[in-house]
């Protein structure tokens, strides 16, 4: 760590609990956050992390709207199940709390006081949508209407999701109360503003010239911004679910959720160390880090320094490593579409086999760009690098000392040229494997750890110590030695990132822990130390488990398909006399064949309890003659004849369905019938 700090507060943002967590959380943020936090503890520095769930702001309240339940219950429902989640991925929080606790509302509130009196805000009166049925102001999202640009309708006050456009409000045509479905009207309300643009000076020098060390998409987002110039931010909102604004005559107003939230860090402290929580926030000895996906980076680099150093007692933030997002099988990860991979389901799916996702999604870490998981690639991370590298290779030594040494460290005899070539790769992997995880490149450093897991397997395999035990048995100790201190090297290079896998691996090796200094050195398991029981590290996955993944976000592309599909306008309305006029009849298809040269035409010969009559239907591309023969269908049966070019005649008309994709697909009797039965 920079020698000017002391100490590191690591904080990673608060999910909203209004639904369960997905990789793609765990991926952006939370992963990260706790290798570092991991990697520093294993340092013995002094570090704490900071979690929690947010639990205000306009989403929540809908959901609690629609399912006819208050918002404190939604939150208390999503609330335990992702810290649950969280704990079973060993996400090591030192604290996992919740914005609708007392100690954060009290927090909150009197930062904003503190703020207010010390004259900070802005006070500004604006227009906006009030429903007066159900005598309340409309956050954006509790507005409908028809989109300006696409005209799609039941587009949102704040954005149309049909085609992706920010709007406000105003912007909407013909506006709609999602309440109470009335048409709301413009009414005054007064609110507080962050005057950003005042903060622009010090933020640009803070950031532009202080911090080029910030990841390239924090500090180029962050210049766009400012780039942009500031603007002054309402911090309050009409809503009845929040923290109160602690002014009077500020009734039915709460502050903004992106106000309240950031000071969670605080308060989870606070919470944590009742008496010691200041030095965490205060002490310009204390470093402050957020982990944070990257649609949260204008509010952790711009709005909360600005709120910190506008109350004027915090430290601002040394580094802020946002990650760009996840992908599932190229397609963006969605709550609402339900293309998401929730960690709850996986553990179901795939129990104990945490390490295994963490590997993954790491090894996949959308750390300067988008990337993508996909089922196959974490099949094939599991199978040929977690089992086939790391686990074959602790197998291996562990079964081998077992074997020939009664499970006890051999011997380390003289060593050969190629033996001290291997010991220093490993010794070299520990500057490497620390410089990548001080910048932030978690990607990079387990990649390196993985690395000695290959040197480890790629020595054993030269050496084939198996070979050697019944001519040179102390040589065969030497390779074993040396092929167990790397594997306790691994132990530590990999406690970061996959925590569960070590913690077995050190029960293996008979030992309670090591220290990251450590890494790198050859003596850690002396000569005739006991090691414990082998077991397997990592196992597997078959085609099969993969394949039902696959399988289940098929299901969920269908749904969604079928959900987000609108059927045609109706066509006008007819008469019953006009309908009565056509006769529809079931009809059973005795032969059917391809017309000649007309590759979409079908000719049936029909059954019709009469004479039997030819019909043509262009259905050819949607179904095979030989599946349609003596199956019973529809068709009208007093259309007018209709004849093809090719003098071929229809003497009717073969009624199908029409997909939404523009499939057909020919409708058919649910039970036989008589042939030349009428269609009612
Ligand atoms: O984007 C989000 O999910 C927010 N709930 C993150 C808040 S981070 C912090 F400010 F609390
Ligand atoms: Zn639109």
């Amino acid at each position: 760590m920079d020698k000017k700090f002391k100490r590191t507060t690591v904080t990673s943002a608060l999910p909203y609990a209004n639904g369960p967590v997905h990789i793609g959380h765990l991926a952006g943020v939370y992963v990260p956050a706790d290798i570092y936090v991991r990697y520093l503890r294993l340092k013995k520095e002094e570090v704490i992390f900071i979690g929690g769930s947010d639990e205000h702001g306009v989403p929540i309240t809908i959901r609690a709207r629609e399912e006819g339940v208050t918002p404190q219950d939604i939150v208390d429902r999503y609330h335990s199940l992702i810290k649950e989640s969280f704990e079973e991925f060993g996400i090591s929080f030192d604290i996992y709390s919740r914005t609708s606790s007392e100690i954060h509302h009290d927090t909150a509130s009197q930062f904003f006081k503190t703020l207010y009196e010390k004259g900070e805000f802005i006070e500004k009166t604006t227009e906006q949508y009030y429903d007066e049925e159900a005598r309340q102001f409309l956050a954006d999202r509790y507005i409908t209407g028809e989109c300006p640009y696409c005209h799609a309708e039941g587009a949102y006050g704040d954005q149309c999701e049909k085609c992706g456009s920010s709007l406000s409000p105003t912007d909407l045509i013909n506006p709609k109360s999602a309440i109470s479905g009335s048409k709301p009207v413009r009414r005054e309300t007064k609110h507080w503003y962050l005057p950003l643009d005042k903060h622009e000076a010090w933020l640009r020098r803070w950031i532009l010239e202080g911090h080029k060390e910030w990841r390239p998409n924090v500090y180029g987002q962050c210049k766009s911004w400012l780039d942009l110039g500031l603007q002054p931010r309402a911090v309050s909102r009409d809503l009845d679910w929040g923290i109160p604004v602690p002014v009077e005559g500020a009734e039915g107003k709460v502050l903004y959720v992106w106000f309240d939230a950031p000071i969670g860090y605080i308060s989870n402290t606070k919470e944590l160390l009742p008496d010691s929580w200041e030095k965490w926030w205060k002490d310009p000895e204390t470093r402050l880090v957020h982990f944070i996906g990257k649609d949260n980076i204008v509010f952790h680099c711009i709005v909360f320094p600005a709120m910190l150093k506008a109350e004027g007692s915090y430290i601002l933030p040394d580094n802020v490593p946002a990650n760009e997002f996840l992908n599932l099988e190229g397609r963006k990860i969605s709550t609402s579409k339900n293309w998401a991979v929730w960690l709850h389901e996986y553990l179901q799916d795939f129990p104990g086999k945490q390490d295994v996702l963490r590997y993954v999604l790491t090894a996949n870490a959308p750390e300067t760009k988008d990337n993508d998981f996909t089922w196959k690639d974490f099949q094939a991370r599991n199978n040929n690098e977690l089992v086939a590298v790391f686990g074959n290779f602790v197998n291996r030594a562990m079964v081998l000392t077992q074997k020939y040494f009664e499970g006890k460290v051999p011997v380390c005899g003289s060593l050969t040229g190629y033996d001290q070539d291997t010991l220093q790769e490993f010794a070299d992997v520990k500057v490497r494997v620390e410089s990548l995880l001080d910048q932030f490149k978690f990607r990079d450093a387990q990649k390196e750890a993985m690395n000695l897991a290959r040197i480890g397997n790629k020595y054993l395999a030269d050496m084939e110590p198996w070979k050697l035990a019944k001519t040179d048995l102390p040589r065969v100790a030497t390779i074993l030695n040396i092929a167990l201190q790397l594997v306790a090297n691994l132990s530590i290079a990999f406690e970061p990132f996959l925590p569960f896998s070590t913690a077995k691996l050190r029960r293996m090796l008979g030992v309670d822990g090591f220290d990251w200094e450590q890494l790198g050195r050859t003596d850690l398991l002396p000569a005739g130390h006991p090691l414990g029981k082998a077991e397997l590290l990592f196992e597997k996955i078959d085609d099969e488990a993969i394949q039902t993944q696959i399988d289940k976000l098929e299901a969920s592309k269908k749904a969604n398909e079928t959900a987000s599909y609108r059927a045609k306008e109706v066509k006008p309305i007819v008469l019953f006399e006009d309908f009565e006029k056509l006769d529809i009849r079931v009809g059973t298809v005795l032969e059917c064949e391809q017309v000649p040269k007309m590759k979409k035409l079908l000719k049936f010969k029909i059954a019709d309890g009469l004479d039997g009559r030819t019909i043509v239907s262009g259905i050819a591309q949607h179904c095979k003659p030989e599946e349609l023969v003596g199956r019973q269908v529809l068709f009208v049966a007093n259309l007018a004849p209709r004849q093809f070019k090719n003098g071929l005649v229809s003497e009717g008309m073969i009624l199908s369905a029409e997909d939404f994709d523009g499939g057909l697909s020919v409708v058919t009797t649910m039970r036989e019938v008589k042939p030349g039965s009428e269609v009612k």
